[in-house]
């Protein structure tokens, strides 16, 4: 028998316009944590769907402890001893947790040796016990609504380990995780390693592979380019094979210099649409020269001050000053006329209009004005130059240059569409919420280096991200949220990224 106890020989899978793998092969140890790095589209989550069961390969075989398969579906997966933990939870909200586990594998007893019924309070001891032997402890009879995100995870885990999955396979766990439930699970994954199971883990985060990967392959546009022993390979040798090219994983950044009070926002309160108040009584101001960032787990709030602050949603208490003028209740486009450039969490419904062409989206909000009209008629020469020029002054690519239809591009170039678009406002605010989502790391090495040149040149700058390690790379000053409220607010140099974390659990205030 081979080394391997999984072992993939010249797997290639197209999609529509794409191949997503291109002739990759691998081998995995039993007993290894395998991590597969690379950017956003690499074709990584495509190379182990096909271990997972949701994809046949168009080309190659793969082979599990030494024989040949073909896995047809992620139940003939299970069969196989193999489970993936998503990306993307795949859980049923309103079922309990021992539900979600045993569902399509439910014991079933007979009552009186005649009728089957699902045995729920025996499942629900078995999976206490499974819950517990692997430190991962849940009460198997909440519901999955009542669970936070990290315990939605261990649900997931939990599945797959209740279906004695000994190849486990973790795409991006670490995604939606607080640094310290980041620990946490790294160290469940190594714990599972020393029990004997296989760990495949996606990540494109290097600071992870380098504290529990015993290997690294590296996938680039689908393509293998490296399989690396971790202990031997430096965070920046697997940046620059992961991206093709050297990059800064630091900001070079000057040391801040503040001016005038630019954004006050005082005792904000929001509610959402239920009338659940989203933010209370929030307060902070931004300077002249300053990176905001308001770091904070998902759903804290955030995305509804930045909201606020840009005239999206309507606020339910205080008051928002740009300039020291009371701009609360002001338009969406008064405001963006006083000063406010706004890139939005949700770039496709938000940002973009899809089905027009570029020129027209990098103009989108000047488009009523000079020079780009005259008495409400447009000028089409006006629209198209000024395209042209952001074009190349933001890097953009495109199939057709202007006339490309923004659907069809990247969504690192969707970004770069909206960055460009808002930053050429020159408004004295900027709001970037989550600007790096979805983008590759040469493209994020560059969406910072604009928002710290901005700030030099005198913009104030909110940032919301979910990335603790963007805004300790760029953030001067840091807000952490918790349930709706500003927990501390604090220098950057201030500030460690393990409080940052405790502030952002709610786990420490002031
Ligand atoms: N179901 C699909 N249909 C069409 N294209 C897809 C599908 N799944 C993935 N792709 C494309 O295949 C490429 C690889 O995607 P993926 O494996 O998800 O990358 P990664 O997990 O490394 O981010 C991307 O260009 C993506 O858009
Ligand atoms: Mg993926």
């Amino acid at each position: 028998m081979s080394d391997y106890i999984v072992e993939m020989k010249h797997i290639t899978k197209r999609f529509p316009g794409i191949v997503a793998n291109d002739n990759v092969s691998i081998g995995i140890k039993k007993g290894e944590i395998f991590a597969l790095l690379g950017e956003n589209g690499a074709g990584k989550s495509t190379l182990m769907s096909m271990l997972g069961g949701m994809y046949e390969p168009d080309e190659g075989d793969i082979y599990i402890r030494g024989e040949k398969v073909q896995i047809s579906s992620p139940n003939h997966a299970a069969k196989l001893n193999i489970g993936m933990v998503h990306q993307h939870f795949k859980l049923v909200s309103d079922y309990t947790i021992t539900e979600n586990i045993i569902l399509g594998v439910e014991p079933v007893k007979k009552l009186a040796g005649i009728f089957p019924y699902v045995d729920i309070r025996s499942a629900n001891r078995k999976i206490e016990e499974l819950s517990k032997s692997f430190g991962l402890e849940v009460d198997p009879t909440k519901k999955i609504s009542d669970l936070t995100v990290s315990m939605q995870q261990r649900v997931e885990i939990l599945k797959v380990l209740y279906r004695e999955a000994d190849i486990l396979i973790f795409d991006e766990p670490t995604a939606v995780l607080t640094p310290q439930e980041i620990d946490f699970l790294l160290g469940i994954i190594e714990g599972l390693r020393n029990g004997g199971k296989t760990i495949i883990l996606i990540t494109h985060k290097l600071e992870e592979i380098k504290k529990v990967a015993d290997r690294c392959a590296v996938l680039n546009k689908g393509k293998l380019i490296d399989v690396l022993d971790v202990k031997e390979t430096s965070t920046r040798k697997m940046a620059q094979l992961m991206v093709g090219r050297e990059v800064n994983l630091k900001s070079d950044k000057n040391p801040a210099a503040f001016k005038e009070e630019v954004l006050k926002v005082e005792h904000l309160n929001v509610k959402n649409e239920d009338g659940f108040e989203v933010v209370k009584d929030v307060s902070f101001t931004i300077k002249s020269g300053e990176i905001f960032a308001i770091a904070g787990v998902a759903d804290n709030g955030q995305v509804e001050i930045a909201d606020a602050i840009a005239g999206l949603t309507k606020v339910s208490g205080g008051e928002i000053l740009l300039n020291g003028k009371d701009i609360t209740n002001e338009s969406i486009r008064k405001r963006t006329e006083a000063g406010i450039s706004y890139i939005p969490e949700d770039r496709q419904s938000f940002g973009l209009v899809l089905d027009f062409d570029l020129s027209t989206n990098l103009a989108l909000k000047q488009y009523y004005r000079e020079p780009f009209a005259k008495k409400g008629i447009l000028n089409k020469e006006e629209f198209e130059q000024f395209g042209s020029s952001l074009i190349d002054k933001y890097d953009i690519r495109s199939g057709q240059g202007i006339k490309t239809q923004v659907r069809s591009m990247s969504g690192g170039n969707q970004q770069k569409t909206i960055i460009g678009r808002e930053i050429e406002l020159q408004s004295s605010l900027m709001i970037f919420v989550q600007p790096t989502r979805g983008v590759d790391i040469g493209a994020i090495e560059n969406i910072h280096k604009m928002m710290i040149k901005e700030r030099d040149q005198g913009r104030a700058i909110l940032l919301v991200s979910l990335e603790l390690d963007e805004i300790m790379n760029v953030a001067d000053t840091i807000g952490v949220i918790y349930n709706g409220q500003l927990q501390k607010i604090a220098s950057s140099e201030s500030l460690t990224t393990n409080e940052v974390g405790e502030y952002m659990m709610g786990a420490k205030h002031e």
